[in-house]
């Protein structure tokens, strides 16, 4: 079924083709001379969710909901893990889309005989016991083929459900890494992967505002490869520490400004650390050699992968490293006043003296690089007057030694680069006077 998706390729060429004439008409000459200029990457907002059961992020794409020209602003949970994107839509077979429903956003059907059906299927599923099998059943009226029903697995319940593959089309703002819509010509870059559309009760237990999941992992069926020339396969990412304000994603090698300092490209606070790859999973794992608090070093066992998680909110260590990181920080803090511990923390402290501040957690990685965690992305502030270590215990046998968690991503700088296999980070950007939600976003659409 080629047709439907070259129909939505051009109706995204439309769409752009419309932009630049509303920009002409509504732009002085001198106006298109400065921002004429190409773009070297996208961005995109995200944000902080703090109304579920734990922490979320999200990254907000722009979508058209019926194909016309409108766009609507979707917010996506950013996930490393997921094996494909989906979100709340409805596959469609309607040529020009003018019979959307509103309310919902209408999509091309990928039939049961396309090879994404089965590649979806068979290479890229999400793996998970409780999942139901897939069949070929539902068909589509007017369209007399089958769809392509595939399982989705709910990151915040675990829960399996189904959802349908589609031809989707995702649009992000280009950017030159400081403002948005730097390229007079390119105000808009889209993407045109496959991804699933689910009902809402697959959205079961998410944050307000949000409608479904972005995979970023390194799947073929993920954003970063699905993207194309310089933007391919380059991720960076930015967590902000507080909902009110957005942090920032980009696709693109950079270069990445922070404000205020608006000549200073982010790249440069970058270490670099290779990326692992893990048998059945998509995400991204390095490697920790050892976790270092005030000169002494925790243990823990050769070989050990780390994980980078975006929904697990907190790093979880197996409890024989958590147990050596406990003692070395209670150690270390003894002139703070514990607290009793709040779950899931196992030690919290008393905060009615004010400033509270413990060393730094570093952990290392080959080639004698560092990711130094603060205490901004060490203690959590529970209360007025409570604070914890934001470090839980992942039990004995938890499959992966250390996961680290998206507390610990907070107003840190991460650069995925999924072709060459690195990953850059640059501990606190708030020692360099400078945070996630530095953005300039001013003329975001
Ligand atoms: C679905 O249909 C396709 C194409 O006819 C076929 O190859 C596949 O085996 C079917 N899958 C199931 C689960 O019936
Ligand atoms: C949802 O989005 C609306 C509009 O952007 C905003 O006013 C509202 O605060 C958001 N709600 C939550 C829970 O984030
Ligand atoms: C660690 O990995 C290296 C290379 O893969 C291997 O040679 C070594 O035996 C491993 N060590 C342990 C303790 O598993
Ligand atoms: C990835 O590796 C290629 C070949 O070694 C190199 O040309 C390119 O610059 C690298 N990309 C990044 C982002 O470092
Ligand atoms: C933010 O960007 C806008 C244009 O997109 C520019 O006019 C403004 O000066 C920028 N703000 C700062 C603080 O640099």
């Amino acid at each position: 079924m080629l047709f439907p998706k070259v129909e939505s390729y051009k109706m995204h060429l439309l769409l752009q083709l419309l932009v630049i004439v509303l920009a002409f008409i509504s732009l002085e000459h001198e106006a298109i001379t400065t921002h004429a200029q190409p773009y070297t990457s996208v961005v995109a907002p995200v944000f902080k969710h703090t109304d579920a059961a734990k922490p979320l992020y999200s990254v907000q794409v722009l979508m058209s909901p019926d194909h016309t020209n409108q766009l609507s602003h979707e917010n996506l949970i950013i996930d490393f893990d997921a094996p494909f994107i989906w979100h709340k839509c409805i596959v469609h077979f309607d040529t020009y889309f003018t019979h959307c429903p509103s309310n919902e956003i209408c999509t091309d059907p990928v039939s049961c005989e396309d090879y994404q059906c089965t590649d979806v299927r068979t290479l890229y599923s999400y793996k998970n016991p409780t999942c139901q099998p897939e069949t070929n059943s539902s068909t589509l009226p007017y369209w007399g083929y089958c769809t392509c029903p595939v399982n989705v697995v709910n990151p915040v319940t675990g829960s399996c459900s189904q959802g349908d593959l589609n031809n989707d089309a995702f649009t992000l703002s280009t950017s030159d890494g400081r403002i948005v819509g730097v390229d007079f010509f390119n105000l808009y870059y889209g993407a045109y992967p496959n991804a699933v559309c689910v009902h809402s009760s697959s959205l079961e237990s998410f944050p307000a505002n949000v409608s479904g999941v972005m995979a970023f992992s390194t799947s073929n069926y993920a954003l970063p490869i699905n993207l194309l020339g310089p933007l391919k396969n380059t991720l960076a990412l930015c967590f902000p520490s507080k909902p009110s304000a957005p942090g920032v994603l980009f696709f693109g090698t950079g270069p990445y400004y922070l404000l205020p300092q608006s000549n200073v490209d982010v790249r440069s606070y970058l270490s670099y650390t290779p990326l692992l790859k893990q048998q059945d999973s998509f995400g991204y794992f390095i490697s920790v050699i050892s976790i270092v608090i005030k000169k002494r070093s925790i243990d823990i066992p050769a070989n050990t992968t780390t994980k980078l998680s975006t929904i697990d909110p907190y790093t979880t260590l197996r409890t024989d490293i958590y147990n050596g990181v406990v003692r070395r920080l209670s150690k270390v803090t003894k002139r703070l006043r514990p607290a009793k511990p709040v779950a899931p923390f196992g030690l919290c402290f008393s905060t009615s003296t004010t400033g509270l501040k413990v060393p730094d957690i570093d952990f290392n990685l080959p080639d004698g690089k560092k990711w130094t965690v603060s205490t901004s992305n060490s203690i959590k502030q529970i209360t007025n007057d409570v604070a914890c270590l934001a470090f839980v215990d992942g039990g004995a046998t938890s499959e992966h030694p250390i996961v680290i968690g998206t507390f610990q991503f907070e107003d840190n700088f991460l650069e995925f680069d999924v072709q060459n296999s690195t990953f850059g980070f640059s501990s606190s950007l708030l020692s360099k006077k400078t945070s996630c939600a530095n953005f300039n976003f001013t003329n975001s659409p």
